[in-house]
């Protein structure tokens, strides 16, 4: 029995995989986790390199390592994700005492690696796609609590213009219906409420259901029969059809809550984005959304300072912000990501102004959530419950339809089910609840 580091980076793609990871080596190697580093056998670091500042922490990080793989030899340095998907053997080049390169699509080929690497004394690099095969060697998902994440596609195939992903995740692959319905009925069985649907295009979704061609709305459809709510993440704007916003409207399991990244509130730096719509297409697929399921929260992602933006066009996208009503959403200064077309073109924004924007966005949907919050005081809202509060052991944290924590008095045998809760305070990343007997 050894013990397993796993530090995960990055977008909850990259969460999930480091929960499979855990569960893959804790069957395959009989591994249980360690806290920290120094109690390790097996190091890995599941990496993202979507940011700048992502990508120089994996080498920061494996600098603090590197003594303890000198005192202790046998010690198992392993680097996956994205920065390994790009930089490959890269990474054993700068950093020779790492003993296992794996990427996003072979991580169930992890055990393996590690064996040849024992066998041969050489480091091991497999950062290849084969496609499909990663969904057909991973265990099932261990269950926190009553929610769970089930992914049903993977990769990108869009090539926005500053983006790393289809690089470094490879092209979009559903995963069949028969294995999504298969894992969510297992899920359900012990007790899973609520599903979070993962890709970094779910709507991008194909199968096969039934002999008919199928497409992500339809999934919607099988997977909210069997279970109490919905959530998937996250959608692209370009896939979303009126059969997916009607699925708002027939499907009650649906969680009223759709993040859809809009990245800019200018066409000119969409186009240049190759993000494939305009800001009126965008604000259409909002209002029919809000005709759809009219208390939907809509939460977002935006880029900051792209080559080219001026002020003019960052002001567009402080109003489509205003004007969208966004809730609570992530906005990035734009970082040039080597090997993408956008690091090379002309217009680069300076650092200082990038981080300026930022601010000047970021101060203004922190209002708008707040606004959002503030106006949910008095509501009830069906929650459900999680598990103890973070900060008393005496309350009970719960997740509203719009995604945000509720902290309230309630006693254990509450966890895993919905209550009603009545909203009695705003906090600034949580809401102050009780429950409502009625
Ligand atoms: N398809 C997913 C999505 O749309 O969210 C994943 C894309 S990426 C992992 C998540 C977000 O990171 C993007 O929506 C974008 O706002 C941001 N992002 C991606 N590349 C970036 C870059 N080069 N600079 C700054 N932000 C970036
Ligand atoms: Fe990246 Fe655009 Fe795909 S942001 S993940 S290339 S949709």
């Amino acid at each position: 029995m050894g013990k397993l580091y796993l530090r995960s980076f990055g977008c909850q793609m990259n969460e999930y995989d480091s929960a499979k990871i855990a569960e893959l080596l804790g069957r395959a190697e009989g591994l249980e986790s360690a806290e920290r580093p120094e109690e390790a056998d097996l190091i890995v670091f599941n990496t993202c390199s979507v940011r700048e500042k992502a990508q120089e922490k994996v080498f920061a990080d494996l600098g603090r390592v590197k003594h303890l793989k000198r005192a202790r030899p046998a010690l198992m340095i392993a680097v996956g994700g994205c920065v390994a998907s790009q930089e490959g053997a890269g990474i054993v080049a700068r950093a020779p005492f790492v003993d296992v390169v794996f990427g996003p699509q072979t991580l169930h080929r992890l055990p393996q690696l590690l064996e040849r690497r024992r066998a041969s004394g050489l480091a091991q690099v497999d950062v290849s796609f084969p496609e499909i095969e990663k969904f057909d060697h991973l265990p099932p998902a261990r269950v926190a609590g009553a929610s769970a994440f089930v992914s049903i596609m993977e990769g990108c195939s869009k090539y926005c213009s500053f983006c790393v992903v289809p690089y470094t995740r490879g092209e979009e692959v559903s995963r069949p219906f028969e294995d999504i319905v298969a894992e969510i009925a297992a899920l359900a069985a012990r007790g899973v409420k609520e599903v979070t649907l993962l890709g970094q295009n779910v709507n991008a979704w194909r199968g096969t259901i039934d002999a008919e061609r199928a497409d992500f709305a339809e999934l919607l459809k099988y997977v909210c029969e069997m279970l109490h709510r919905v959530r998937y993440t996250t959608s692209h704007p370009r896939e979303f059809t009126q059969r997916l916003i009607d699925a708002h409207r027939d499907l009650p399991q649906l969680a009223p809550h759709v993040h859809l990244p809009v990245q800019s509130g200018s066409d000119r730096i969409l186009a240049a984005m190759k993000r494939g719509y305009t800001c009126l297409e965008y604000r259409s697929i909002a209002r029919r959304l809000r005709q759809a399921r009219p208390e939907i929260s809509l939460t977002s992602d935006f880029i900051v300072g792209f080559p080219g933006e001026s002020e003019a066009d960052f002001e567009a996208t402080l109003r489509l912000a205003r004007e969208a009503a966004f809730d609570a959403s992530f906005s990035f200064a734009y970082s040039p990501r080597p090997g993408t077309p956008a690091a090379e073109l002309p217009g680069q924004v300076p650092v200082a102004v990038r981080l300026e924007r930022l601010q000047r966005l970021q101060v203004q949907l922190e209002a708008q959530a707040r606004a959002i919050s503030e106006g949910m005081v008095g509501g009830t809202e069906r929650v459900l419950v999680e598990g103890p509060s973070r900060k008393s052991a005496a309350e009970l944290a719960g997740r509203t339809g719009n995604n945000r924590t509720v902290n309230f008095r309630g006693g254990p045998e509450l966890i895993g089910r919905f209550v009603p809760v009545r909203i009695t305070a705003a906090r600034s990343h949580s809401l102050r609840g009780e429950l409502n007997a009625k």
